[in-house]
């Protein structure tokens, strides 16, 4: 633990959309100082590195949204005449950290874990002072839904099967591990339908990782030959983003946004929404609504990778209105309901046997997928999320961001 009374934090802040500032997507990188003698059960988490994606675009879009509430995780610094939690937001963000310090009688300095941090060099947070066992402590956060536990959870990594303690293995499991098990969940939840009788899936934003793990599982399944798995995979994406989805091999066919329309077989399909495009979402209701072009089964709202960091529609989307309300066939998918019904079909050894033969699959099936970019230091954090507003995520390149420079990240990078 550094031995002064306090340590120097810098974070990633983004402006608030309420605060109407002039610059609606302007991230400062703001420096404060944390005291390190901890008030009782608190936890003081050097964040060394973590994921960022579309994921967390969609978070940073929806970080007011009413329903979602993604900047009430982890409060901005209060910086003078710079930030404040009133004008800027944290992007919550997938990574691994080490406690340097803990007032918690249950955890000790030194320990590693992995959680949804904010992207800081340190962070601070309480913890439940009866809420910690073997494998993860909670942050409570009262003031949002009870719902949200899985992100205040903070996983022990010395007791986590899916932990794999190496430099990749950690930075993969940044990438994935908050999109795979949407993807998991999603396709056990559909097929357990039987795949409401289709015979293709079609999936937008093909190139997310998202999308494209939610095609490996369909494809993983139909290949160890289950009852009923015999669909076709069709990846829907963007003209630039086409050749590298048909690289990755997990698609039957892939086809531009902009015809699909000739390309589309008369089967009955499931639409998989990864992009939340309004317009492609429009001409696509319009094309099934023609029954000769095959009929849409079902459509299932899984993601909004359109939405840009400062959208001003996300701040007000209202989130108990279907926002495809001309088609009645959207369903949402919410992970965590889902498990809620799996825990009663399935015992808690089987849906863990499951989720780690899974992981352990993905972890060498994925290597290949997307090449892994870190970008170290807090001015180069700030241009690489810069570049991202200005130009979007190329799929090929799985983002490692640490706020810390090279040097200070330890042996691990
Ligand atoms: N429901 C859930 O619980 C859950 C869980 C995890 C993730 N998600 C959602 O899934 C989505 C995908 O996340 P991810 O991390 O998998 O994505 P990712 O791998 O970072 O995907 C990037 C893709 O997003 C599209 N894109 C990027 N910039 C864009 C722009 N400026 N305008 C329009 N499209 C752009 C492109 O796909 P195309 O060219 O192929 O369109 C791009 O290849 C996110 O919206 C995320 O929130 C939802």
């Amino acid at each position: 633990m550094p031995s002064s009374s306090t340590v120097t934090n810098l974070s990633l802040c983004f402006p608030r959309p309420s605060a109407s500032l002039k610059s609606r997507d302007a991230a400062v990188v703001a420096a404060s100082s944390i005291p390190t003698d901890l008030p009782p059960n608190h936890v003081l988490i050097k964040v060394e590195r973590f994921g960022f994606s579309a994921n967390n675009v969609t978070y940073q879009a929806l970080g007011e949204q009413p329903h979602f509430r993604y900047y009430d995780f982890h409060p901005a610094p209060d910086v003078a005449g710079e930030v404040s939690p009133k004008t800027h937001g944290l992007v919550p963000v997938w990574g691994f950290g080490t406690i340097v310090a803990s007032s918690h009688s249950k955890i000790l300095p030194g320990e590693r874990v992995y959680g949804y941090f904010a992207p800081s060099r340190y962070l601070l947070v309480p913890v439940s002072p009866s809420d910690a066992n073997r494998h993860a402590f909670y942050v409570p956060r009262p003031h949002l839904p009870a719902d949200r536990r899985p992100y205040n959870q903070i996983i022990r990594c010395a007791a986590d099967p899916e932990y794999t303690p190496t430099a990749l293995g950690e930075d993969l499991t940044m990438l994935y591990r908050p999109l795979f098990w949407t993807a998991y969940w999603f396709e056990d939840w559909i097929y357990s339908l039987g795949y409401r009788g289709a015979t293709s899936f079609l999936i937008s934003s093909a190139s997310a990782k998202t999308a494209f793990c939610a095609a490996y599982l369909i494809g993983k399944r139909r290949s160890r030959g289950e009852p009923n798995s015999k669909v076709k995979i069709v990846g829907l994406t963007s003209k630039r983003n086409i050749e590298f989805t048909r690289g990755l091999g997990l698609y039957d066919e892939v086809v531009e946004y902009g015809s699909f329309a000739s390309a589309l077989g008369r089967e009955k399909w499931v639409y998989v929404d990864v992009a939340g495009n309004d317009d492609l979402n429009k001409r696509l209701f319009e094309h099934f609504r023609a029954r000769e072009h095959g009929e849409l089964v079902t459509s299932v709202a899984l993601g909004m990778t359109t939405l840009a960091p400062a959208s001003e529609k996300a701040s007000s989307l209202d989130w108990s209105i279907n926002t495809f309300a001309e088609s009645s066939q959207v369903e949402q998918f919410f992970m965590v309901e889902w498990l809620n019904v799996r825990k009663h079909q399935l015992s808690l050894k089987e849906i863990f046997g499951r989720q780690n033969r899974a992981w352990k699959e993905l972890m060498v099936d994925c290597i290949p997928w997307v090449r892994l970019e870190r970008v170290t230091g807090a001015d180069a954090v700030k241009k690489a999320y810069e570049k991202i507003v200005e130009a979007g995520f190329s799929p090929d390149v799985g983002f490692i961001w640490s706020l810390w420079d090279d040097s200070a990240v330890g042996a691990k990078l």
